[in-house]
């Protein structure tokens, strides 16, 4: 049932450009249209929103924070993005132009149907972007988009991550499209490169076997830092959370503009610090300040494994280990950067010894508060 593969985690990872496409499957049609047919909340009632609120927890909330990105920059419609164990202790300012969005790959994660619980009795819409057909947060939302990923075994969350952000990106350019904001050359590009990525996703896969020498070469390490910006700094918490509960090992993310606000102070001589790089065209100021904080971690000592785009030439003389990822657009690039820390994850953890499919005191899916 492993289809050939050691754990599952390594074949669902394997499955991902075919969940991705899975996932945008009917969903694009030739003219570069979308058609949500599942998204059952009127237009009108979508043209009437004024804030897009997403709740998740752990991977599937970083799936929101990148989600926030898009749905900001391709709608203009403001959009926050909060831990659902977080939400309804707080009073959250809701109302019924307040479109909910809870992403969950189980659908019964009990944080998340409380907050959504909560957000429709002060009547706001609820979306839900969920891969398990017929659990109870789509069945208790107003409407909900399905990711395809397939049955998830593997504790750690890999396809259903991937496919949640292909999820999110079309909720963003549907209500791009209902709304007519921004609807022009960039949303067409963007949903030509969606049209592409699970090729680009194979290509990732294909170039992993030094991610997994180094992960090995690294097993008996105690701490790893990950740095990112923009959208790359989900990216980076998410690589963290995976060495967490896979390797159970110390790893933190961090916004790489926060480093000399405090984190740089943990920098030692050859602690290992991946960094996800933004791509150099577009937002060149982002990726000249990430290359500059690779400079300044190296010359502390740190051990730089870089993560960055094939052609990027600026970052090569100052990463120790470099990690080649396609180019695509800015706000795609989790789709790509995100893979090779799931297989960093995943090798060094089996190099400890872990069970990899079953991490200690962790579920599937966490059905209490
Ligand atoms: O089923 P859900 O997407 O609601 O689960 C949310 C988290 O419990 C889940 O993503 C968890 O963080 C994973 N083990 C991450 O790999």
């Amino acid at each position: 049932e492993k289809g050939g593969y050691d754990y599952f985690m390594l074949k669902e990872i394997a499955e991902q450009p075919k969940a991705v496409a899975d996932t945008l499957l009917g969903r694009i049609d030739a003219s570069g249209s979308l058609t949500l047919d599942e998204v059952r909340i009127p237009g009108a009632a979508l043209r009437e929103i004024d804030k897009v609120v997403i709740i998740a927890c752990g991977t599937a909330f970083h799936a929101g924070m990148i989600a926030k990105y898009a749905i900001e920059h391709w709608t203009r419609i403001p959009c926050e993005v909060e831990l659902a164990s977080e939400f309804r202790y707080r009073d959250p300012i809701l109302d019924p132009r307040t479109l909910v969005v809870a992403i969950s790959q189980s659908g019964e994660t009990m944080d998340t149907l409380m907050a959504l619980r909560h957000a429709r009795e002060q009547g706001s819409k609820v979306l839900a972007i969920c891969n398990t057909n017929g659990s109870t947060i789509p069945r208790e939302s107003d409407a909900v988009l399905y990711t395809h990923a397939g049955p998830e075994v593997a504790v750690a969350s890999t396809k259903a991550f991937l496919t949640q952000l292909v999820a999110c990106y079309l909720v963003a350019l549907y209500l791009g499209q209902v709304r007519g904001t921004k609807w022009g050359d960039e949303i067409q590009a963007v949903i030509r490169e969606l049209s592409r990525i699970s090729r680009e996703v194979e290509r990732v896969l294909e170039t992993m076997e030094p991610v997994r020498e180094l992960a090995r070469s690294l097993a008996h390490k105690d701490t790893v830092l990950f740095l990112g910006r923009h959208v790359g700094y989900p990216v980076a918490l998410e690589g963290a959370l995976k060495l967490k509960e896979l390797a159970y090992m110390h790893a933190e993310g961090f916004a790489a503009g926060e480093l000399k606000h405090g984190p740089i102070a943990l920098i030692e001589e050859d602690l290992p610090v991946v960094v996800v790089v933004p791509s150099p065209r577009g937002r060149s100021v982002l990726h000249d300040k990430i290359v500059s904080n690779i400079q300044e971690i190296r010359a502390r000592g740190a051990r730089t494994i870089v993560i960055a785009e094939e052609g990027d030439e600026a970052v090569a003389p100052y990463a120790d280990h470099l990690i080649r990822i396609p180019a695509t657009l800015t706000l795609l690039q989790p789709l790509m950067a995100t893979v090779p820390l799931q297989v960093f994850a995943c090798e060094l953890a089996a190099a400890r010894g872990n069970e990899v499919d079953q991490p200690r005191n962790l579920a599937k899916s966490v059905t209490v508060e």
